[in-house]
């Protein structure tokens, strides 16, 4: 689908009142368009009086050290090749007392989730994937002519971590999405290192990527975090991005880590571009910041809160998200609340099939969720 000259401007917010904050900007990523083509899919609408929450983005966008040593990186310097920006590798390898090389940049870890399914799977090796889950394993899967096991998740939308090992048997690649994108669910530390015990046992060759994208805005970020697992074993890596609680989706980064030579193997199998100096810098200072890290959590579980309790009282159900977004149990199909919702001027997301009665609603501003949820209400009652 190309779009026309008109629709790109509406996209960017140019033109007349158009004109958008710069932390917006750079928190709003790809989320949507890497799903272009799946039915129930509409093309992001930035526009003045919409509310988007379509895709899985911050609406806060980075902190305020990130926004200030962008600022200050804006010089003649840019002009010059990144060369592998200086001490990012190292800063992010700091937080898990690792090395500069058990971590593989890549612009957006999009790239790392492509490269994975290419190095590791292959027609003889398929890959493992839950579902519904994070759909772009599955789509470079496709393309390569890989096979795909599909688990559906359990009635209560966590994944299924008994079943997801069972069809691990042989496969090349299990994709555990932790929290999972779209359900919100998460597991903890010991259910994820039981699972991993029961692939390495079961399956030996067999690699296993944990997906932690949306892991900051989890209950227990550091103790549900996979990564000792990945630097302790070559069959095991964490893949993590700068897109959500980071609030950098614009600048796109996202990173892989694990042993030096799982790392490797992903590098070859794919071009995962190179980071440029602005996003390093931001990241950098972000990854310095933690007590921003500490308000943002705060702030997208005070929002989440709100939004939860509209649904409940709307007699609507959802799981309890470890994520910025939920996914709420509708009685009717997606497809008429979104279409309903989008008259209202509030974009929620896409079909996620197999489950055609839920909907993933994103979290914006708490001021813009208030506005939502009031048209939510009038959507719901009126049927
Ligand atoms: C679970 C999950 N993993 C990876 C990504 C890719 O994010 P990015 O390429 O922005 O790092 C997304 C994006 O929405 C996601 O939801």
């Amino acid at each position: 689908m190309s779009w026309s000259r008109r629709e790109f401007v509406r996209s960017v917010g140019w033109g007349g009142t158009g004109m958008l904050s710069l932390p917006f900007i750079i928190s709003r990523g790809r989320e949507e368009l890497s799903a272009r083509g799946i039915e129930g899919q509409t093309p992001p609408l930035i526009e003045p009086g919409f509310i988007r929450i379509s895709g899985n983005e911050n609406p806060r966008g980075p902190g305020d050290a990130a926004l200030r040593a962008l600022d200050g990186r804006v010089s003649f310097k840019v002009g010059r090749y990144p060369d592998n920006p200086p001490g990012l590798a190292e800063t992010i390898a700091g937080l898990y007392r690792a090395r500069a090389d058990n971590v593989l940049l890549s612009t957006g870890s999009a790239g790392l989730l492509a490269g994975a399914v290419r190095a590791f799977t292959s027609p003889e090796r398929p890959l493992v994937n839950a579902s519904p889950s994070y759909g772009a394993p599955v789509g470079t899967a496709r393309r390569i002519g890989t096979p795909i096991r599909e688990v559906p998740v359990l009635p209560d939308l966590s994944i299924d971590l008994n079943g997801m090992a069972e069809a691990a048997q042989g496969a090349g690649l299990v994709f555990l999405c932790n929290p999972n994108n779209p359900t919100s669910t998460f597991h903890s530390g010991l259910s994820v290192a039981a699972f991993i015990d029961e692939v390495r046992r079961s399956s030996p060759e067999t690699m296993i990527q944990v997906d932690e994208a949306y892991i900051d805005y989890s209950e227990d970020p550091i103790g549900g975090t996979a990564v000792p697992f990945a630097l302790d074993d070559p069959n095991v890596f964490v893949t993590r991005t700068f897109s959500k609680a980071y609030g950098m989706a614009g600048l796109r980064l996202g990173y892989a880590i694990g042993r030096p030579e799982t790392m490797q193997k992903i590098e070859a199998a794919w071009g995962l571009g190179s980071v440029n100096v602005l996003t390093a810098a931001a990241a950098i200072a972000s990854l310095n910041d933690p007590a921003h890290m500490e308000r943002e959590r705060q702030e997208n579980a005070r929002v989440r809160e709100f939004v939860h309790s509209t649904f409940k009282g709307l007699g609507i159900d959802a799981p309890l998200s470890n994520t910025n977004f939920l996914f709420v149990s509708l009685d009717r199909p997606v497809g008429d609340f979104r279409d309903a919702c989008l008259e209202h001027r509030v974009q929620v997301g896409r079909n996620f099939p197999p489950m055609l009665d839920h909907c993933r609603v994103s979290l914006g501003t708490m001021g813009e969720m208030r506005r939502a949820s009031g048209v939510f209400a009038e959507v719901l009652r009126t049927g």
